[in-house]
């Protein structure tokens, strides 16, 4: 494969001015990661280790294997929320390995209202679960919590996606054949006792760890029955009297090895096989990326040049370069798996489309990865392009992706609007993981598109009445909605709504990428077979 050629100068005063001012928001993401790793308040997380326990994020590095890494996934959710009352929606989940396996690791987060369920803590944990679903992913859960955050209950409980899908899923995973280990470290209350109680082996970690369905002021209220909560489901009365758990732990030290010692007995996994290259880091340094990744996305970036600092050795097989350059298609490998990308390089066309219809159909065909880099402001419109059937065609990009059932993965390094989102394997696609750079901007279309329809829209019923619209109100109208979609169109309103899966540093994209495709070889893939594509 030949190597991209970067046409960008790291030391002209544009790139390092660049670089600068994304530095910035660099420095922004990080403070806000360091905030939500702290948990709790500072009593809650110090009360919580005079009780002998670890912390959610310590019990998970005691878990995985010594120097692997974890991939955390949606830390930022219920960002802006809740007064801040909720860092990372109370729960940690993430991708780590244990004792050689990819394993999806689901931690309650007690220092966090006693590690109670909000809407986006039950859509994290849920949003797990399916990744482990789609990859085939053995998952532990660490149970510390209070069951729903009551207030929310509304909110919380009774829909399709709410609470009681945890259980579903767990069902699901069992019946793939997908083990599941629980350890209860905590409380586990009403419908979380389903969680150890549907698990393949629990553990329960001793005077500490409680299970029932319904805990003591429940029962005193409903039968006048007084019960301690030891009494009623600690662990000396689940491992030797109801069965409900497995194994008794002294701590959660102790716990956490028993986990790891029951990873040794599980079923062998036999893996999607990929033809393997030698890992070769990229020949341009990654952190280059802060120089190019869009802050203003009015200007133009060559995704080459972000191709050229993910991919093993910037080596590029373009397929279809000369053809349709606003959609860059063609093979690479990140970490030595092989890979399809597919990069935005402006506005989509009909040729566009039918280019990345043409380039899903050989990786399907090739069973390759694939790569969706979006920056992306949406199809073109236009009267000639609307007779040359660019509906149509944009269509066939949108079927593909929508049918092709290799592994796909999802980048917004710029902007995501329109239905580019969709034919780009936007959330809607089930990309196996969707990653957001703190730069990037996500909404039906950019402000500054929606401020001018909805003033003509606005303008135009007026008219019908035989009024006119002042300067001044179009102007008001103007700046209200740029500010509103400023603030909704940012990647931290999308991660705080767990639309992705989180947002991370342009530099990791590589580790990230390569995390989640040999997760995905966890589960063979599948065939595809594509449906009616309009001629
Ligand atoms: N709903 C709403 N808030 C809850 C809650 C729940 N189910 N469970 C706990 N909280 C809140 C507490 O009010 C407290 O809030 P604050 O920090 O604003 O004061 C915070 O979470 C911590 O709770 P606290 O009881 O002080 O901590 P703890 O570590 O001693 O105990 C629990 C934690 C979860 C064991 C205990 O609070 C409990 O038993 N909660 C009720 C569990 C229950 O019955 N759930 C049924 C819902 S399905």
């Amino acid at each position: 494969m030949y190597r991209i050629e970067s046409k960008i100068d790291p030391a002209s005063p544009e790139f390092i001015g660049h670089k600068k001012e994304y530095l910035e928001l660099l420095k922004v993401y990080r403070q806000r990661i360091m905030q939500v790793r702290k948990g709790g308040s500072p009593s809650s997380v110090e009360r919580h280790k005079k009780r002998g326990k670890l912390l959610a994020r310590e019990r998970i590095d005691l878990l995985i294997d010594p120097n692997t890494p974890f991939l955390e996934l949606s830390s930022l959710a219920a960002w802006g929320s809740f007064d801040g009352q909720f860092p990372s929606a109370g729960i940690v989940t993430g991708i780590g390995v244990v004792h050689g396996r990819e394993t999806m690791i689901v931690a309650n987060d007690a220092t966090v209202k006693g590690g109670t369920y909000v809407a986006e803590t039950i859509k994290k944990h849920v949003r797990a679960q399916q990744i482990a679903i789609e990859n085939h992913l053995p998952c532990v859960y660490m149970v510390d919590s209070g069951g729903i955050f009551l207030p929310e209950q509304a909110k919380v409980f009774a829909d399709r996606f709410d609470f009681g899908r945890f259980f579903y899923n767990q069902s699901r995973l069992s019946a793939l054949g997908v083990p599941q280990i629980a350890i209860v470290m905590g409380s586990c209350t009403a419908g979380g006792a389903y969680v150890p109680a549907m698990s393949d082996e629990t553990i329960i970690v001793k005077k500490q760890g409680t299970i029932f369905i319904g805990g003591p002021p429940l029962v005193k209220a409903a039968t006048g029955e007084e019960v301690s909560a030891e009494e009623l489901g600690g662990a000396d009365v689940h491992t030797a009297i109801s069965g409900v758990a497995d194994h008794l732990a002294e701590n959660d030290r102790h716990a956490v090895q028993i986990c790891r010692n029951i990873f040794q007995t599980l079923k062998y996994q036999t893996k999607q096989v990929l033809k393997l290259s030698p890992i070769e880091e990229p020949y341009y340094d990654p952190e280059e990326l802060y120089g190019i990744a869009p802050i203003d996305l009015r200007k133009p970036v060559d995704s080459k040049e972000i191709i050229a600092r993910i991919v093993d050795g910037s080596r590029f097989q373009e397929f279809k370069a000369r053809y349709a350059p606003t959609l860059v298609t063609g093979f690479a490998n990140i970490m030595g798996f092989p890979v399809g990308i597919i990069a935005n390089n402006g506005v989509l066309f009909s040729e566009s489309s039918l280019k990345g219809a043409h380039f899903i159909e050989l990786c399907a065909f090739r069973k390759v990865p694939l790569i969706y880099l979006q920056n992306i402001t949406g199809f073109i419109v236009g009267k000639q392009y609307e007779r040359g059937g660019i509906a149509r065609d944009g269509a066939k990009f949108v079927h593909a992706t929508a049918n092709a059932r290799v592994p796909k993965f999802t980048v917004v390094f710029g902007g995501s609007f329109g239905a580019g989102n969709y034919a780009m394997a936007g959330r809607a696609y089930d990309p196996r993981l969707l990653l957001m750079w703190p730069n990037s901007k996500i909404s039906v279309m950019g402000g500054e598109q929606a401020s001018g329809v909805l003033i003509q829209v606005k303008e135009d019923q007026l008219r019908a009445r035989g009024q006119e619209m002042s300067n001044e109100d179009r102007e008001g109208l103007r700046e209200k909605i740029m500010k509103k979609y400023e603030e909704e169109g940012s990647a931290y309103f999308s991660t705080s709504r767990l639309w992705d899966d989180g947002i991370i540093d342009p530099v990791d994209t590589r580790k990230v990428l390569a995390m989640g495709i040999a997760a995905s070889l966890n589960k063979k893939f599948e065939e595809t077979k594509f449906g009616v594509y309009r001629m």
